[in-house]
């Protein structure tokens, strides 16, 4: 089942995560900021038009205003509710699939999406990136690689074969599509962050919290057993560190130009 039969479900708990997201996305924030800390100012110094691709609560549009100060912002996401809260630091709001923006061709400088693509079938969404760029316009964007979540894979694994994660993209995966989409100077890197929680519940909680608990094909749909938790929480404890129970978040950070 591709990515995109689940979106009506995937829109639907954003739109329920928008008021409890800002508390929850710490991680979300801080890869937010490492995009921005790591677009080279002197490779992109200049940019007018700036299209924030799945922009949540407006996290990266406030990082962007302080980059460029005079820049016209653009935020899209398909979660109206997300966008209410987006809307008072962005220029323009839409509420629309990156995958079929309602844009003209060669309409931004920069095309900008965080912790979205996730959800997208990247080539359609990549076009679409290549398609409102100007010619030499740079994309930027953080996404999840297969390493994310790890220790809740192994842990629910240990009681049953569902999916529990989405099916994360390899960095090879990313930079093949971006090359088709007609990308060049495409640089890839990877980073790891890591969330800690006081327990199981409450790591669950926080993934619900930010909207991020559809899976596509594959994910349990009844109730877990007491028994089957209880072995579930007994497996995820092996992997706890000072901190607490970890989340590993296997984080691709990529650029490239038109
Ligand atoms: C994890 S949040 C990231 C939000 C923001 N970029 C940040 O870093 O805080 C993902 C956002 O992408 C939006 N989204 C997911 N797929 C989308 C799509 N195909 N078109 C538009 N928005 C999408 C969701 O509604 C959600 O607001």
């Amino acid at each position: 089942m591709p990515l995109s039969t689940i979106k009506p479900r995937v829109r639907e708990s954003f739109e329920r995560a928008a008021t409890t997201y800002d508390a929850a996305a710490v991680v979300q924030r801080r890869v937010c900021e490492r995009l921005l800390e790591t677009l080279d100012p002197s490779v992109f110094p200049l940019a007018h038009q700036l299209l924030d691709a799945g922009c949540g609560t407006g996290y990266g549009v406030r990082l962007l205003r302080q980059r460029w100060p005079t820049a016209h912002i653009t935020g899209v996401d398909f979660a109206p509710a997300m966008l209410d809260l987006a809307r008072h630091d962005s220029d323009a709001c839409c509420a629309a699939d990156i995958e079929m923006l309602p844009f003209a061709a060669a309409s931004f400088d920069l095309w900008w999406s965080s912790l979205t693509i996730q959800w997208c079938d990247t080539d359609i969404a990549f076009a679409e990136a290549a398609r409102v760029l100007r010619p030499g316009g740079q994309l930027a964007l953080s996404t999840l690689g297969p390493g994310t979540f790890k220790e809740l894979r192994a842990a629910f694994s240990t009681v049953d074969q569902h999916r529990h994660t989405l099916p994360f993209s390899a960095p090879k995966a990313i930079s093949e599509a971006l090359t088709h989409a007609g990308f060049c100077n495409i640089s890839l890197r990877r980073e790891k962050h890591t969330a800690h929680y006081p327990n199981l519940k409450t790591l669950l909680h926080a993934v619900k919290a930010i909207g991020a608990h559809n899976v596509g094909e594959g994910g349990r749909s009844g109730m877990m057993g007491r028994q089957a938790w209880q072995q579930v929480e007994a497996a995820y404890e092996q992997h706890r560190e000072a901190a607490g129970l970890p989340a590993s978040y296997d984080v691709i950070i990529g650029y490239a130009r038109k």
